[in-house]
């Protein structure tokens, strides 16, 4: 695939092929992930958490969501890059969500919206996609919810949940998401779930018998190394070789062994 479309994503779903996304929320970071050929970059709310701070993922506004997407989009040339659509967005109604989707594909450059629940935002999610926009669910653990559950726990534990979960994600393919994330649910309901759909399931916290997996760019990185979810794997340990980096840095300049004669002008 040289550009990555939200029909690609159907196709490797039908072909076996596991899609890989991780999130990015601007230029420099979402320039090394598409570069590594990362098919799905998405701008996540939880640029709430990890760029600004917060707690949750409540605060963060669609203007910051948009200023983070703007940077992405400059930046890649082959991945296919999704917003979230931030708490209070598109809650409301759906004429509200379809203008704040309008505006992330018109502001951003983005090419498809990602939004939280089932059920509850069905009108939402039609109204946008009658635009002409594509859109990717999210079930499981919603953090935007997060008041209403009180907790990030597994999410779908009992059978009534479970069923709640199974007719959500059957109602977002049949009113046209091109694909779904799950996060934080058992294995077996997931599986079951991407067997039961023909777009493509993708994971956090929900196993390997789903269709693709995503990830927090800055926890996989190990930036935020404070945060140890069982299913999180490490590909690298940059919040050591970052201190390491600003301590020796600080050493060579109070040392005057930076700048050295070969480092002026
Ligand atoms: O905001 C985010 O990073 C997400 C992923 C964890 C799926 O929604
Ligand atoms: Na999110």
């Amino acid at each position: 695939y040289k550009r990555i479309t939200v029909k690609s994503l159907v196709d490797m779903k039908a072909n076996g092929e596991k899609i890989a996304m991780l999130t990015a929320y601007d230029y420099s970071m979402a320039k090394i992930v598409d570069g590594a050929g990362v098919d799905v970059i998405l701008v996540g709310d939880s640029a709430s958490n990890v760029m600004a701070g917060h707690e949750t993922t409540l605060p963060i506004t669609l203007d910051q969501m948009i200023y983070h997407a703007s940077g992405v989009v400059r930046a890649i040339s082959r991945s296919l890059v999704v917003v979230d659509l931030p708490f209070g967005s598109y809650q409301s109604d759906p004429k509200e969500a379809l203008r704040s989707a309008i505006r992330i594909m018109k502001e951003s450059g983005a090419h498809a919206v990602k939004l939280e629940g089932g059920k509850e935002v069905k009108d939402s999610i039609k109204r946008i996609l009658h635009a002409g926009i594509p859109v990717m669910g999210h079930l499981g653990l919603t953090p935007q919810s997060i008041y209403k559950f009180g907790t990030y726990t597994v999410r779908a534990k009992e059978e009534q949940e479970a069923e709640k979960l199974k007719a959500d994600a059957l109602l977002l393919e049949r009113i046209g998401c091109f694909a779904v994330v799950l996060e934080k649910v058992p294995a077996k309901l997931a599986k079951e779930v991407a067997e039961s759909l023909t777009i493509p399931v993708i994971g956090i916290g929900a196993g390997n018998g789903v269709d693709g997996q995503v990830l927090v760019v800055h926890d996989m990185l190990g930036m935020t190394h404070e945060f140890n979810p069982r299913f999180l794997r490490r590909y690298a340990d940059l919040h050591a070789e970052m201190t390491t980096a600003f301590e020796n840095y600080t050493k060579d300049v109070k040392n005057k062994s930076f700048p050295s004669d070969e480092e002026q002008y």
